[in-house]
């Protein structure tokens, strides 16, 4: 009877456990979804805000491969700050299919935008969707992505561009947004972006450098770059570091903080 007791017992608390997290997992999922449906509508608000930008924008938003196009949020933050700075030589990371590069053509006045990209097939459709107007101020560069690593930081792996847009600095404005993970000998290479450390010497002090999502890799900069880049905000989707006054003319001048091995978590 005791027996009997005892299971029944056994089998109402595992029969509540389950209800219980099926319950929380329940509310977890639609608290996040709330949030997220909140979000995107609070985006799409403040893209429409700006009828040009909201304009542009949806001819990537509509394009077939739009796939990996920065968010609307980005969209209008990396606008808004581009608008309210005016750098002369922007620096991004990732072309893509240009969905980001238009809106910062956009909102640049007289300057530049030099971008960087490995798949020649993303460049050809950034070229045709980009308007002419705002192409004219883009240099393209198509460049081999790479995986290295830099001596004075041990043990970590970064992934980048084979070639680097050395001569066309100083840059006072830079979105790292690529490459992205790719597959070599069958296997996933998913590094942090880590192209910031060689371009260091060509970035202006006082240069906002926006990271879009990529988490570990501002961890890493956090972590060895202090001395030259300061966070400036840390957003939901986005990190926005500021180049510091801290000089650097060579690579090989490049001190970090804590060589530790330390593998600091790297969700990309
Ligand atoms: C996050 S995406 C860059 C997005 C870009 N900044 C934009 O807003 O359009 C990172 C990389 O994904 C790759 N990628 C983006 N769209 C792709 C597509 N439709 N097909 C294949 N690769 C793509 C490109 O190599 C790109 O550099």
């Amino acid at each position: 009877m005791g027996c009997l007791r005892r299971e029944s017992w056994i089998s109402f608390s595992d029969n509540y456990r389950h209800i219980h997290n099926g319950m929380y997992h329940f509310l977890r999922t639609s608290v996040r979804r709330t949030r997220e449906r909140v979000a995107s509508f609070r985006d799409d608000a403040a893209l429409r805000r700006n009828k040009e930008l909201f304009l542009l924008y949806e001819r990537f938003a509509a394009a077939s491969e739009n796939g990996r196009i920065i968010g609307k949020s980005d969209a209008v933050n990396l606008y808004n700050l581009v608008k309210r700075r005016q750098p002369r030589r922007i620096l991004e990371f990732g072309t893509g299919i240009g969905a980001s590069t238009a809106v910062l053509a956009l909102a640049i006045g007289e300057g530049t935008i030099t971008s960087l990209e490995d798949s020649i097939g993303c460049l050809e459709i950034a070229k045709r969707l980009i308007p002419p107007a705002l192409n004219a101020k883009v240099r393209y560069m198509l460049s081999p992505r790479r995986a290295f690593s830099v001596p004075q930081i041990k043990y970590v792996y970064f992934s980048g561009y084979r070639e680097l847009p050395r001569n066309g600095g100083p840059y006072d404005f830079v979105l790292v947004d690529g490459p992205d993970a790719w597959i070599e000998d069958g296997q996933v290479v998913n590094l942090p972006n880590g192209d910031l450390i060689p371009m260091l010497p060509y970035i202006a002090s006082g240069a906002l450098i926006y990271v879009d999502c990529r988490k570990g890799a501002a961890r890493m900069y956090e972590k060895y770059l202090a001395k030259y880049l300061r966070v400036a905000e840390r957003g939901d989707g986005h990190t926005i570091f500021e180049r510091t006054g801290e000089r650097l003319a060579r690579l090989e001048d490049l001190e970090v903080k804590d060589t530790r091995l330390g593998n600091v978590g790297l969700a990309l």
